[in-house]
């Protein structure tokens, strides 16, 4: 994608942001858009057909284990499921040509239109993520550990240890490369200084890396756990309660107001540490999936459909 194309996504993204109250685009997507893209990466858009051929809807595709598709609708266009289905539609098909497989689609807030576009296209309604957030300071705890701050260029290793082995299976954190964290480690918001370490002896033991939200619709006010994790060595041992305290201390140290965190919904053991810590469940993204098989036919590429007024275009 040129710069045109992602000074234009960039608007589509911060018209539905901003009616939806919430970034429209995943971070981890966000990044490879604008980094150039892993294997199997693909954007499509979709622009009005007549007029000012305005971008009204987005969709991105990329390959890890499994494909992962997301797609983004201007606020305009939110009536037309026809155009989520198109969007989706295209993205699978390019899935198809690309040999197939696994997919799941990321909605954010999913209503009931989603659930129709899902089960048009042939996916099914798979993981549900929540949100958790909650006020800060915590004034009910203090933590008792003394954790560390990150050292970049020294403790890359020792954390995706940790981390891929605490995350095991896990289809977005359960398998991260030194580019994967390295991409982090370029980005603006990264601190260190928020990325806390707690060692036992010369093992890390335990980590809780927050981030402080960008977030034009509250701003200087959220701060997120963005990942945390206890060394599997080391679980149940009161650890991870720890961890979160010390997160959320260091956020309310920045005049932070407000704590939030995404959790899966299955994983029981994190929504009750979570809480136990004080956080409700704010609002619900869901996972759509299927397996797509693989074209037979010659690989189309690159390619502009018209469809229901509207076309969606392949990069
Ligand atoms: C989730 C995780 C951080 C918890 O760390 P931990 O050190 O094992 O947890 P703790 O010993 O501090 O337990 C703290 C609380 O968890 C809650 N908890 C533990 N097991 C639970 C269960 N099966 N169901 C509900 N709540 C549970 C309790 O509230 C417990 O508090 P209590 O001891 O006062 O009862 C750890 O299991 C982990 O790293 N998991 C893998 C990575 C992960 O899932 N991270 C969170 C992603 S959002």
């Amino acid at each position: 994608m040129g710069e045109a194309d992602i000074a234009e996504l960039s608007r589509l993204v911060e018209a539905a942001s901003h009616a939806d109250g919430h970034r429209a685009l995943g971070e981890h997507k966000w990044l490879d858009l604008v980094q150039g893209g892993r294997q199997g990466f693909a954007g499509f858009v979709a622009r009005e057909a007549a007029g000012r051929r305005r971008v009204i809807g987005y969709a991105q595709l990329s390959r890890g284990h499994d494909w992962a598709l997301e797609y983004v609708v201007h606020p305009d266009w939110r009536a037309e499921p026809q155009l989520r289905t198109d969007l989706v539609a295209a993205a699978l098909d390019e899935v198809s040509t690309q040999g197939g497989g696994h997919v799941h689609l990321w909605v954010p807030k999913p209503d009931a239109d989603d659930d129709a576009v899902a089960e048009s296209t042939g996916l099914q309604r798979g993981r549900d993520l929540y949100q958790m957030r909650r006020a800060l300071p915590v004034s009910e705890h203090r933590s008792t550990v003394k954790t560390r701050a990150f050292r970049p260029g020294e403790d890359e290793e020792a954390w995706l240890d940790v981390n891929n082995r605490a995350f095991h299976g896990h289809p977005e954190q359960g398998s991260w490369t030194r580019r994967d964290l390295a991409q982090r480690e370029a980005q603006p918001w990264f601190d260190p200084a928020g990325f806390l370490l707690y060692e036992v002896g010369s093992a890390l033991a335990a980590f809780c890396w927050t981030k402080v939200q960008e977030d034009e619709h509250e701003p200087g006010e959220v701060g997120e756990i963005y990942v945390i994790a206890v060394n599997p060595d080391f679980q149940g041992r009161g650890l991870g309660k720890e961890l979160v305290l010390a997160g959320l201390e260091h956020l309310s140290s920045l005049g932070l107001t407000k704590a939030m965190l995404y959790v899966d919904r299955d994983n029981e053991e994190a929504r009750g540490l979570y809480r136990a810590l004080g956080f409700h469940d704010d609002h619900v993204d869901r996972a759509y999936t299927g397996d797509v098989a693989p074209a037979t036919g010659v690989a189309t590429g690159a390619g502009v459909a018209t469809v229901a007024g509207t076309e969606v275009e392949t990069r």
